[in-house]
């Protein structure tokens, strides 16, 4: 293990993955930005180099490395407001921590407002040269990493101006494979393209770093072998398609067994009511899977998601993550969050929209907040204390992929099943509550604040969230309360609302 120093300059560019040309933020250039890949029990030491000065887009920031529990370091988390003040242009923050032996597929992405729908998003990998499940597969390179975006004609800002004043939540003009697609109407874009060699088992890490839509992923003429949720190894499972969700990862191997050519990788965008923008044609969003010796040509297969679709139901963690680990007993204390909206297109949980507090959740507990009701605004924060079982519920009632912060969780009951799973639960970050109610458990065993909330990005800016605020005593104490850095105090007063 290492401490890895990575600079990332955040500054505007103008990009056109989709063939409409705009103005976007980025890390290190390109949409999505600079990937980072280190190795299993690495630290970072990443340098944020705030270089924006666009005004149609925001200009301060704030960035989370989601899927990383932050041990002791919830002040490396991101979320502004939750964790940190925004990172004010022309500033430098260091997010300093310690990847503490996760391994598999991340990502990051600015955790202000709806920044990250401006192209302020890029993989995070951490690669594990002893990988319990390397038998599974032969390749695993950065050549083997496939993104999947919605893309905006409109700068987010904008956007959500539309959403608020007309309810609809915005509907991309394009999704991306890999930072290409193609709208209707639009130039012939080449599609992101994916080599295989015959013979070979390739480790297929799909990353969503989406704003809104989920993309049901296949491969035409080819099945897969899914092998991890979330940075979480789970046993193999064999599907033809697989829903990946706003935030979620899934790796999946895949044996090129099939005829030297071309085949169409599809991951069409679905949720909400997809009318409404002409520009916009699930079926554009697709790359090209080429096996050596196969003419640069674009595919002519058929085909699409048949076949089994995977389930996280059916998903089990291998023995080294320990499934199951949180038993069966009576959690300490159960959550049940209802989803309600009184006042559209705002979202309430129990009766209350999240909004932003004047004073970041983590420096307000920093400086003594100990009860639900010494926090500003005080019933968003939830408060939970070291060592409990923790039990969250959610109905459902639309189709919202939540994520916790700090923590990944068992999910042991899904959305569409009314059986509960205590033995082997699919463990991940990010789940979807659609149609039943769908409860995780987790254990309260990182002190911080963490962010729960719907990853729809543009649903998180009308409320749809809650703060857990973990063991505060715990916080203001040991390691964690010496490293809180004065620098990161100091950004607070340098914030500008109308950045
Ligand atoms: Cu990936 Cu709070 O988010």
């Amino acid at each position: 293990s290492a401490l890895v120093e990575i600079d990332l300059p955040v500054f505007n560019t103008r990009v056109s993955p989709d063939g409409f040309e705009r103005d976007a933020i980025t890390a290190g250039g390109g949409v999505p930005g600079q990937a980072i890949i280190v190795n299993k029990g690495d630290s970072v030491d990443i340098a944020l180099h705030n270089q924006l000065d666009d005004p149609s887009m925001r200009r301060s920031t704030a960035i989370h490395w989601h899927g990383f529990f932050q041990a002791r370091t919830s002040y490396a988390d991101g979320p502004a407001f939750v964790n940190q003040c925004p990172i004010a242009p022309g500033d430098t923050f260091h997010y300093v921590f310690d990847t503490a032996g996760q391994t598999g597929s991340y990502w990051y992405h600015s955790h202000l407002s709806t920044q990250y729908c401006d192209g302020l998003r890029g993989v995070f990998i951490v690669y594990d040269p002893d990988d319990p499940q390397k038998d599974l597969y032969d390749v695993d390179d950065e050549s083997t990493i496939i993104t999947l975006a919605d893309w905006y004609h409109d700068v987010a800002p904008d956007a959500q101006d539309d959403f608020l004043k007309s309810g609809t939540v915005p509907i991309p003009d394009s999704g991306l494979i890999n930072g290409r697609g193609r709208f209707v109407g639009g130039p012939l874009v080449p599609y992101a393209v994916v080599n295989v060699e015959k013979g070979k088992r390739y480790r297929l890490r799909l990353v969503s770093i989406a704003c809104r839509p989920f993309f049901t992923f296949s491969i035409d003429n080819h099945e897969f072998t899914a092998i991890e949720l979330d940075g979480v190894g789970h046993d193999p499972v064999v599907a033809q398609n697989v829903d990946v969700y706003a935030a979620q990862r899934v790796s999946v191997v895949l044996n090129a067994n099939q005829p030297v050519g071309n085949y169409w990788i599809r991951a069409p965008p679905t949720g909400g009511n997809p009318n409404g923008n002409p520009n916009f044609d699930p079926q554009l969003t697709k790359a090209i899977l080429r096996y050596a010796g196969a003419p640069e040509v674009e595919p002519t297969t058929t085909g699409g998601p048949t076949g089994h679709k995977l389930t996280d139901a059916e998903m089990h963690p291998i023995a080294q993550e320990g499934p199951g680990k949180l038993g069966d007993g009576p959690p300490d204390i159960a959550f049940n969050l209802q989803i309600t909206q009184p006042n559209p297109p705002f979202f309430d949980i129990n009766g209350i929209s999240y909004i932003s507090p004047p004073v970041p959740v983590l420096l307000q507990i920093m400086s003594g907040a100990a009860h639900p009701m010494d926090f500003l605004p005080s019933s968003q924060v939830l408060l939970i204390e070291a060592n409990q079982t923790i039990e969250v519920s959610i109905p459902g009632g639309g189709a919202h992929p939540f994520h916790l912060h700090g923590h990944n969780f068992d999910i042991v009951r899904t959305s569409n099943s009314d059986v509960t799973n205590y033995v082997n639960p699919a463990r991940r970050d990010v789940v979807p509550v659609l149609g039943g109610n769908m409860t995780f458990r987790f254990k309260a065993d990182n002190p911080g604040a963490w962010f729960l909330h719907c990853h729809i990005d543009w649903h998180l800016e009308v409320g749809l969230a809650v703060v857990f605020a973990e063991a505060p005593a715990a916080n203001r104490a040991g390691p964690h309360a010496q490293i809180t850095p004065d620098d990161w105090l100091a950004l607070c007063p340098k914030y500008d609302d109308l950045d």
